[in-house]
């Protein structure tokens, strides 16, 4: 099985230097070339993440059949598309692509974006191999897990382009979840490097919305872990941010704009809720109470609890004791 995953290894590391070479050096390459480079990537950085283009003809089946490549090998590699009588087709066509590589360095999977607008699919991932399994891996964990050590905090976002946009300004301790459900797996993987996670998904409601999933996700699997939420305003995605501000206020957000997990829900839970109607009210409370239950400091928890008590004047032996409730059905 290692040798077979070798092979694999050793097929998508080719891909990935054929992608990238279709994207830097041919004439049908430009215009994603020309598309990144408009996002503000320079030449380093489409170099250091092996940024690629898939291009409109067939590129690999060609490639790897002329070197004679085993066809169930080519099979397995999810790298093709196979065809009703059983041949192979390139599975990425017209694309530019992000190589995802493993904790370790090695190539393991691509993800392909559409540069057409109105494409029903943005970005289109390969799918599960013998060496891709989606929910384990972290984009970009490979070159940010010493930054991480040093730093002792991971940023955590929900795509390429953010790690990418936040890498080339500075900010090296950055992984994505490849979109917005983070697992248990991944929360596993981040504990073992870090102290602390700061949450930096997009601004717009999905992002919202999993960041409050983040939060519960890492109270559950690693509640070592010290969380703050990046807020950043507009419903701006991180990579938004930056082209709009510049690097200097888009590195500053990271130290400035952090919000603990239960600020963050206190704004959060907020949105779509009419807190004037009661019954919206008690429903309010109790997620926050929720959120605070996650939280390991007693201290802190009772500052938490403070803030709600302040805000809508209720007793706080009431809020106590259903807190108490939440810690002990957590535990
Ligand atoms: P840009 O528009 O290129 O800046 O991408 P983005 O990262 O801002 O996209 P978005 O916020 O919509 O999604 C975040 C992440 O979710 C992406 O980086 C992808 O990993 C994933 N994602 C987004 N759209 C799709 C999709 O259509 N299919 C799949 N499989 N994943 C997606
Ligand atoms: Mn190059
Ligand atoms: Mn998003
Ligand atoms: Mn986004
Ligand atoms: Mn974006």
């Amino acid at each position: 099985v290692t040798s077979e995953n070798g092979q694999l290894y050793e097929l998508y590391t080719e891909a990935a230097k054929l992608y990238h070479h279709m994207l830097v050096n041919t004439a049908q390459g430009e215009p994603s070339l020309e598309y990144l480079q408009k996002r503000g990537l320079d030449e380093q950085t489409i170099d250091l993440f092996a940024l690629g283009y898939a291009p409109k003809t067939p590129l690999l089946l060609p490639y790897f059949q002329e070197k004679g490549t085993d066809y169930q090998l080519l099979r397995q590699s999810e790298l093709f598309i196979v065809n009703d009588d059983g041949t192979l087709r390139d599975r990425f066509v017209n694309r530019v692509l992000f190589t995802i590589r493993n904790a370790q360095g090695q190539v393991i999977a691509f993800s392909g974006r559409s540069l057409e607008p109105n494409e029903q699919a943005k970005y289109i991932n390969s799918p599960e191999s013998k060496i891709f399994n989606k929910s384990k891996e972290l984009f970009n964990f490979d070159l940010a897990r010493q930054h991480i050590r040093r730093a002792k905090t991971v940023i955590l976002f929900e795509g390429f382009m953010d790690v990418i946009a936040a890498y080339s300004s500075g900010l090296q301790n950055g992984v994505a979840s490849m979109g917005t459900s983070l697992t248990q797996d991944q929360v596993r993987l981040l504990d073992r490097v870090t102290d602390k996670v700061l949450i930096a998904y997009d601004g717009d409601n999905p992002g919202q919305e999993a960041t409050k999933r983040a939060i519960s996700l890492l109270g559950q699997y690693a509640p070592n872990i010290q969380v703050q939420v990046v807020h950043l305003p507009e419903g701006l995605d991180p990579d938004e941010y930056l082209r709009k501000y510049g690097a200097d206020e888009f590195v500053n957000v990271f130290s400035h704009a952090l919000e603990s997990p239960v600020t963050f829900a206190m704004r959060y839970l907020k949105k779509n809720r009419n807190l004037a109607n009661e019954s919206e009210k008690l429903a309010y409370i109790d997620d926050v109470l929720a959120v605070i239950a996650t939280g390991q400091n007693p201290v802190e928890r009772d500052l938490q609890l403070n803030q709600l008590v302040a805000e809508f004047g209720i007793s706080r032996e009431s809020l106590q004791g259903q807190l108490q409730q939440l810690i002990l059905t957590n535990r």
